[in-house]
């Protein structure tokens, strides 16, 4: 037995695939592009006998039969995205390939697939699509937050290509009876997450001691999880989730951006004092904002406890401790996720040189 993971050599598909085999849960096969988000040595110390990686395209119909008819997995856990909102202000058609027209070929080769498995095995599969909250657009400051019926409101580029997969999950499920379950997630933070968001960004140019580059007011809000509670609400989904429901998943950990950074200011002047014993917080700097920044996103994840019993074991603070000190533990991951493109990102977004 087997499942399929696409997009496991980025950020949550990393911890994910790491959260599942430390679990004892079945082989893993991780279908993924390897764009500048992946990065394979994440996993390269796992055994073949728990793990393969193929590089390739969730949208390449051929590769992804093959794939399932050789391996024929019970479950396909999609991660593959692009994921970075200011991308996909910079360039949006890369987020409609993939987010769209390469999941809309992932549904199909799966539709194709499932088609040839007696019934038992068609009702035993699953296929779980992870998203984001961003498809519900911005909350004003008073709003209650997001639950599974609030409206689909997209405003980024990013966040409309999602919400498009998402309407995709559920046509297919409600035309063809696909067995699909589809979560929508607030934001992440941990280990091994590429350094253009905001955490891992602000800790490694704190460390350079670079400007830390806050848009706007600083005051927008986002619902913090630390990415192994997401992992593990993923498997409590795949396990016992409802076939056609989608879940809300969120830390009840609203923070505002200018809080963070200061926050992880604080810790870093604790775990790695600057040589002139002054604090990060000096560093801060506030730029242009993003255009069509939403202003605040929060989760209601009130149906995932009731239903499934999920609640999160991290709290933010010690959290965000934890994940300063994995960037501190482990400079050899972080140098060589430095690369040329990242450069290139750098120059593009922050006007560096
Ligand atoms: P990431 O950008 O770190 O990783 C994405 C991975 O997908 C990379 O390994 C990349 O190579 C791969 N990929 C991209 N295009 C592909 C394609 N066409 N075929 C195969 N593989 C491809 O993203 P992440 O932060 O790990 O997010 C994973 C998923 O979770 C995304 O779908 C994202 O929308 C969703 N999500 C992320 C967050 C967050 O805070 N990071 C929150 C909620 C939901
Ligand atoms: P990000 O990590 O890009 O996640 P998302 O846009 O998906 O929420 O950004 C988190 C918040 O931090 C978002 O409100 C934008 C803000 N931000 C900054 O203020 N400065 C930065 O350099 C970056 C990358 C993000």
């Amino acid at each position: 037995m087997s499942i399929l993971v696409t997009g496991g050599a980025g950020f949550i598909g990393t911890n994910f695939i790491l959260h599942w085999l430390a679990g004892g849960g079945e082989r893993v096969i991780n279908l993924d592009k390897l764009t500048y988000a992946a990065n394979a040595s994440n996993l390269s110390g796992l055994g073949p006998d728990k793990y393969r990686l193929i590089r390739g395209d969730i949208g390449d119909r051929a590769l992804v039969s093959e794939i399932l008819n050789k391996e024929k997995p019970r479950a396909i856990i999609n991660f593959a995205a692009e994921s970075h909102v200011d991308r996909s202000i910079h360039n949006p058609g890369e987020f409609i390939q993939t987010n769209v027209v390469g999941f809309f070929n992932l549904l199909e080769s799966l539709r194709a697939y499932l088609a040839l498995l007696n019934e038992e095995s068609k009702l035993a599969f699953r296929f779980l699509h992870v998203s984001t909250d961003e498809v519900y657009g911005s909350l004003s400051p008073e709003a209650p937050p997001f639950t599974e019926l609030s409206p689909y409101a997209p405003n980024s580029p990013y966040s409309a290509s999602k919400a498009a997969s998402d309407h995709l999950v559920r046509a297919y499920r409600h035309t063809y009876g696909l067995p699909v379950i589809t979560t929508n997630c607030s934001n992440n933070y941990g280990p091994y997450q590429f350094p253009e968001k905001l955490i891992p960004l602000i800790i490694i140019n704190a460390l350079k001691g670079k400007l830390l580059p806050v848009y706007g007011d600083g005051r927008q809000i986002r619902d913090w999880l630390h990415v192994n509670d997401h992992c593990r609400a993923l498997a409590l989904v795949l396990e016992q989730g409802t076939l056609g429901e989608t879940y809300n998943i969120g830390g009840q950990a609203e923070k505002s951006n200018l809080e963070v950074v200061e926050t992880l200011c604080d810790l870093l002047d604790v775990l790695k004092p600057m040589n002139d014993g002054k604090s990060y917080r000096k560093l801060v700097a506030f730029v242009k904002d993003r255009p069509g920044h939403d202003r605040r996103y929060a989760i209601n994840p009130e149906k995932i406890r009731r239903e499934l019993g999920f609640q999160p074991r991290y709290n933010f603070a010690t959290g965000l401790k934890e994940t300063a000190r994995w960037y501190l533990n482990n400079s050899i991951w972080v140098q060589q996720v430095q690369s040329g493109d990242y450069l290139k990102w750098l120059e593009t977004q922050y006007g560096e040189h």
